[in-house]
Parts: C-alpha cells; sequence; structure tokens
C-alpha cells in the first residue's frame, strides 16, 4: 500500500489506490490565492445562512411534521406521499415523523451548530415512533429516515464529543434498529426482493403492489449494512444484500437492467433504463458500498455495470435510455437526477469525462436559471408537463466533487451562480419554495427535506470542506455521511440463508485496508483489432506527460469518449487516427 498524503479526501484517495498512476490531478494544489479562500469564506457563510432560513422556518411552521410548505407557512406530513404519485392509501391519523429534522441533522454537525443538534436528538429520543399507521415508500424512507438517524447516530458517537457527556445513550440506533426491523417485513418475498411499500405498524399490506423500481431494491446496502454493522444484528445487511444479488442476476447480457419490476414474480416490468430516476442510486450504491465495506463483489458488479452504462446509454456528454435487451436507445432525454453521475464518475476517477458531462448539465442550468426536472436532447425542448425543479441537488453534487478533485476554482463559480439562482428565484419569507414550472419560475408550496439535507449541505461543503479534512467519508445517496472504518471493511460469508437469519456470524477476517490496491485498472485489456472501442471504466494516461510517443503502446484511453489514442506520425497521442 501506498503512503499519501494526510488531507485530501477519499475519493481521491481510494483512486489513487486503485490506480495509483493514472490519477492526472495533483491534490497538493492548494488554493493559492488568498481571494479565493477570502470568497469561500463569504460563501459559506451565505450557504449557513441559507440553511438555516429553511431549518428556522421549517422548526417554526412545521415540525415535528415532515415537511415546509413555505409560500403559506404550513406543513405537510409528506413522509406518507414520498414517491406516492397518486396519493393512495394515505393514513387518517398520521401527523409526521418530523422527517425535515432527521435530515437536518447531519448538516448541523457540519455547520458545527452542536447544540441544536443535541436539542435534536433529545427531541427525537424522546418523541419518535415508528408505530404508526402510516404506508411509507421503502426507499424514500431508507435513505432518509434510516439514514439520518444511523448518520447522526455515528456523528454523536465518535471521538469528537459533539454531545455533553452521558446524554447520549444510543437512542438514535434504537430508533433505526426499530425501523430496520419495521424494513425486514418487506422482504419476505419468494425472490428476497422488496416491496416498494410497507405499512410501519403493519407491514406489507394486503393486495399491496408487487411493482417496484430498480432503486428500490438496489440502494438499501449503505443504511442497512451499517445498521448492521452497528447493531451485530446481520439481518438488515443480509436482507439488502440478497436483494441486490438477486437483482444483479437478472440483468441482460449486455449488464444492463430495466427500471422497474415485480418482486414476486422477479420479471422486468420496464425494460428500459438510463442512469436516472428510478435507476440512478443503483449505480452509486455499488460503488459507494465497495467504498465502505470493501468487498470485492461489489467492485465486479459495479465495474460491469459502469462499463455497460458507458457503452450503451452514452452519447458524447449526455446519457440518454436504452432497452436493457437489445442496447438500443429509447428516450434521449436529460433528466435533472443525472446530474449525480459525474460526481460518481470523480468517485471512479473517471475526472475528465464528469468534467465534460457536468458541463452540458451546467449550461442547461444557465439556460433556464435552474435544472428542468426533464428535458429532450433530440428535440432541444423541454419536456412538456416535467418542467419542474423541486431544489434537487444532484448538480451541486458533483460540482462539489469535482472541485474536490481538482481544485480548478471554476468550480467555486459555478457553486456560487448555483446558490444565487436558488436565493433569486426559490427563497422566499417562509423558506426555500420548489420550482413548478423553469419557464415562467412559478413557485409551489412545498420545502423538500433534501435541500436540507443535500443542497444545503453541498454547497457549503464545496465552499467550506472542514468537516473533511481528517476524515474519511462517503456520502449516502441523500447526502448523510458515513465514515469509511476499517474494522467494517470485513467479509460476510456468500452463503445467507434467509430462512435462519440469527445463525449466521460474522466471520471475521483479516483486514483487507489494501482492497483497492489490489484492484487492476479495468482499461488496460485492449483490443487492437478494428474496433478500437475501449471499454473503460477509468482513463488511462499516456506514458508521456508531454503526449510525444513512438508507438501506440505509449498512448492511452480517452476517457471523455472510451477511445485509444494512437501514436500519430508525428509522434503524439492523440485520437486523429482512430476511425
Ligand atoms: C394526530 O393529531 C390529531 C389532531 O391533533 C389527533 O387527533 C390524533 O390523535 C393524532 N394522531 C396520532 C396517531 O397521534
Ligand atoms: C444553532 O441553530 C439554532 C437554531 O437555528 C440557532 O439559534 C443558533 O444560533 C445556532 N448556533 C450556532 C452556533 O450557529
Ligand atoms: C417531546 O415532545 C413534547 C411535546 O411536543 C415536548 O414537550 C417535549 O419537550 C419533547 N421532548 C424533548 C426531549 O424535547
Ligand atoms: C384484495 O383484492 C381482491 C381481489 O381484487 C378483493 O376481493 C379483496 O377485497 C381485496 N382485499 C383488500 C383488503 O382490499
Ligand atoms: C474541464 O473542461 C474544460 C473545458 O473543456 C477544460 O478547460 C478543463 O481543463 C477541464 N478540466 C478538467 C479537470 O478536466
Ligand atoms: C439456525 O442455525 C443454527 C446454527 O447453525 C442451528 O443450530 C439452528 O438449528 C438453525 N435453525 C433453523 C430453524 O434452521
Amino acid at each position: 500500500m501506498i503512503m499519501l498524503p494526510r488531507k485530501i479526501l477519499i475519493w481521491v484517495h481510494l483512486f489513487l489506490l486503485i490506480c495509483p498512476n493514472l490519477f492526472l490531478l495533483s491534490n497538493s494544489k492548494l488554493d493559492s490565492y488568498s481571494y479565493l479562500a477570502a470568497k469561500k469564506k463569504r460563501m459559506s457563510e451565505k450557504v449557513r445562512k441559507m440553511f438555516y432560513h429553511a431549518y428556522d422556518n421549517y422548526m417554526m411552521h412545521a415540525f415535528p411534521h415532515d415537511e415546509l410548505k413555505p409560500l403559506t407557512k404550513e406543513f405537510t406530513d409528506s413522509l406518507t406521499e414520498l414517491g406516492n404519485l397518486k396519493l393512495e392509501h394515505q393514513p387518517e391519523h398520521y401527523n409526521g415523523s418530523a422527517l425535515s429534522l432527521i435530515e437536518s441533522l447531519s448538516s448541523l454537525v457540519i455547520l458545527g451548530n452542536f447544540t441544536e443538534f443535541e436539542k435534536g436528538v433529545s427531541w427525537l429520543s424522546e418523541n419518535l415512533t415508528f408505530d404508526v399507521d402510516a404506508r411509507i415508500n421503502l426507499f424514500e424512507c431508507n435513505i432518509r429516515v434510516l439514514g439520518g438517524l444511523v448518520s447522526a447516530h455515528i456523528l454523536a458517537t465518535d471521538s469528537t464529543n459533539r454531545l455533553v457527556q452521558g446524554t447520549y445513550k444510543n437512542q438514535l440506533l434504537d430508533l433505526a434498529e426499530d425501523l430496520g426491523r419495521r424494513f425486514l417485513r418487506a422482504f419476505d418475498t419468494p425472490t428476497g426482493l422488496p416491496y416498494a411499500w410497507i405499512n410501519l405498524k403493519y407491514g406489507v399490506m394486503e393486495n399491496e403492489t408487487t411493482e417496484t423500481s430498480t432503486s428500490g431494491c438496489g440502494s438499501l446496502i449503505l443504511e442497512m449494512g451499517a445498521l448492521s454493522r452497528l447493531t451485530g444484528d446481520p439481518r438488515f445487511e443480509y436482507a439488502a444484500l440478497r436483494a441486490l444479488r438477486k437483482l444483479w442476476s437478472m440483468r441482460s447480457s449486455l449488464n444492463l437492467l430495466g427500471t422497474t419490476l415485480d418482486v414476486v414474480t422477479g420479471e422486468w416490468i420496464e425494460y428500459s433504463a438510463g442512469i436516472g430516476a428510478g435507476v440512478d442510486s443503483f449505480y452509486e450504491y455499488l460503488i459507494k458500498a465497495y467504498i465502505l465495506f470493501g468487498r470485492d463483489e461489489f467492485w465486479r458488479m459495479f465495474q460491469s455495470a459502469y462499463i455497460a452504462v458507458q457503452k450503451y446509454f452514452r452519447y458524447g456528454p449526455w446519457y440518454h435510455e436504452a432497452d436493457m435487451r437489445t442496447g438500443k436507445p429509447t428516450y434521449w432525454q436529460l433528466t435533472s437526477l443525472q446530474a449525480f453521475w459525474p460526481g460518481l464518475q470523480v468517485l471512479v476517477g473517471d475526472v475528465p469525462a464528469a468534467n465534460l458531462s457536468h458541463r452540458e448539465f451546467y449550461h442547461i442550468w444557465n439556460k433556464f436559471g435552474v435544472l428542468p426536472e426533464r428535458y429532450l436532447l433530440d428535440h432541444q425542448m423541454l419536456h412538456p408537463t416535467e418542467k419542474y425543479y423541486p431544489l434537487r441537488p444532484e448538480l451541486v453534487e458533483s460540482t462539489f466533487y469535482l472541485y474536490q478533485a481538482t481544485k480548478d476554482p471554476w468550480y467555486i463559480e459555478v457553486g456560487e451562480s448555483i446558490m444565487d439562482s436558488l436565493n433569486l428565484y426559490t427563497k422566499v419569507e417562509g423558506g426555500y419554495a420548489s420550482i413548478r414550472d423553469v419557464t415562467t419560475m412559478q413557485l409551489e408550496d412545498h420545502q423538500h427535506s433534501f435541500f436540507l439535507s443535500e443542497t444545503c449541505k453541498y454547497l457549503y461543503l464545496l465552499f467550506d470542506g472542514t468537516f473533511l479534512v481528517n476524515h474519511n467519508y462517503i456520502f449516502t445517496t441523500e447526502g448523510h455521511p458515513l465514515p469509511i472504518l476499517s474494522s467494517w471493511q470485513e467479509r460476510f460469508p456468500d452463503t445467507y440463508n434467509s430462512n435462519n437469519w440469527t445463525s449466521t456470524k460474522y466471520e471475521k477476517q483479516v483486514k483487507r485496508l489494501s482492497a483497492m490496491s489490489m484492484q487492476v485498472c479495468p482499461a488496460t485489456t485492449l483490443n487492437h483489432g478494428q474496433d478500437e472501442r475501449v471499454e473503460s471504466a477509468c482513463h488511462v494516461l499516456d506514458s508521456r506527460a508531454d503526449h510525444r510517443c513512438f508507438d501506440d503502446d505509449d498512448c492511452g484511453v480517452d476517457s471523455s469518449n472510451c477511445r485509444r489514442r494512437s501514436c500519430s506520425m508525428a509522434g503524439y497521442c492523440g485520437q486523429w487516427l482512430v476511425t
């Protein structure tokens, strides 16, 4: 294992481990201009104000209900509405779960407000219960509530002693465990794939729909895995792992997955998929699960899945959808959720490709002032109905990752411009409102909880990365930090038995912190024949920094188009000879 300077962030860190000689970017490039430092300080103060404007209004007008309606200064008990487009089966007596408070806890810690964090923790300890007659979406409840609680528990108990000594007795973990047990009932299906919906009090309802999404089955492993590691009860991790494995076994021969499926029959319902809604966090959780738990299995899945995405969905900087069976393009649409992808590419080390796509998303942001939910790439126009912008974080999230990897001050400018747009278009007296139509900037009376857990957090971390210094974290898809611990990098048995959860023991093995370094870069096997398209999950540098070469073997792979560069007559690596 190579020695690395401290103070660099985990993704850079990991990538140096995966591809030590391929990482182009200098992490020692400090912010050399004090004006940049001063600007970042100013910006971070502005974000702090944004967060408190959103948070204080929630606490004043909506808490302990789920989310704030900033225009009317009212509340909505929206946990039961998340993902529920037709608003079916709404409970009569559900009074909220303080969702926005749970989502704010890790942000409060990052902002350094431990007193408010502590207040929140003690309120939840005493007053939160999941024994409520509420039908919730497993995916949403997992990333927002379980993830929020698990992350806050870790932040409350880590060595920084943020809470008054002795006041914290794992209450958040107890709540998380209680919630996790309720989740387990969703996994009781012939396939092990979980139902999309459960009633927190009564479990899966009679006649419940068996349809779910790829994200719904494949984005549980971080939170449920962390819960197992923290409680010592392996059932959560097993359930999530089993579902993920089943899902992966349903991939096509092209290594593509669809968007929706049936949890009882294990058959696909919607064969078209991309990297946006319904699928996005499946990819994200494969790589992040690998980082968090160090299982090679996750890396192998991720690598195949990532390569398939680059091969079948990518068109220049854009990603369209394709049919999982044929790889043929289906929808040429940009969706705002896709904007997380450049951030994921930074984790993988594919920085040039990330930069390229990020610029295109930012271009669309600039065109409208914010990112519309759906944009038709083939017609260069907005989708006729999905013109909204619900304060989504994905673009600023990617901006944050790219800045961490490159320290290019341009990304600070991007962050500033995003922040200014948010304040210009969405700030109202009672908080931050969603945009219903980006052509008119008409507002909608809803402040989503992810504005607190993600949008404000990533903006703040872009300008002030203090929280990350000397700590290695990954962020869940809802922006909740989980620490990378060597004690979690242990192997679980490959076999599991859903009928006898409790019998399976952790199989402690030698810690394998260097798992990453044992991975080879996937782009090294090149086909020298006619097909010059290289399946590349990370770029390969030319052998010389000045790009001089004697023959093709001196040239690397261009990650922005997955093509191998070749050596020109004049002795430079380039793409001109590639047909
Ligand atoms: C929710 O609030 C209403 C009105 O305050 C109250 O009547 C009802 O009992 C509450 N429901 C529960 C489950 O606490
Ligand atoms: C923490 O948050 C509370 C509630 O917004 C606020 O009153 C307090 O001033 C904050 N403390 C710090 C140190 O920012
Ligand atoms: C629990 O809720 C009640 C009613 O809102 C409140 O009076 C009490 O202070 C809360 N507990 C804590 C620890 O905040
Ligand atoms: C479930 O569906 C069946 C058939 O449609 C129906 O007869 C039954 O009443 C339903 N049960 C409930 C609890 O809705
Ligand atoms: C990102 O792209 C821009 C424009 O193509 C380029 O000038 C810049 O150097 C790129 N940055 C990185 C880190 O690749
Ligand atoms: C569960 O596993 C334990 C230990 O392997 C075994 O003793 C027990 O009989 C098993 N229970 C069932 C129901 O299979």
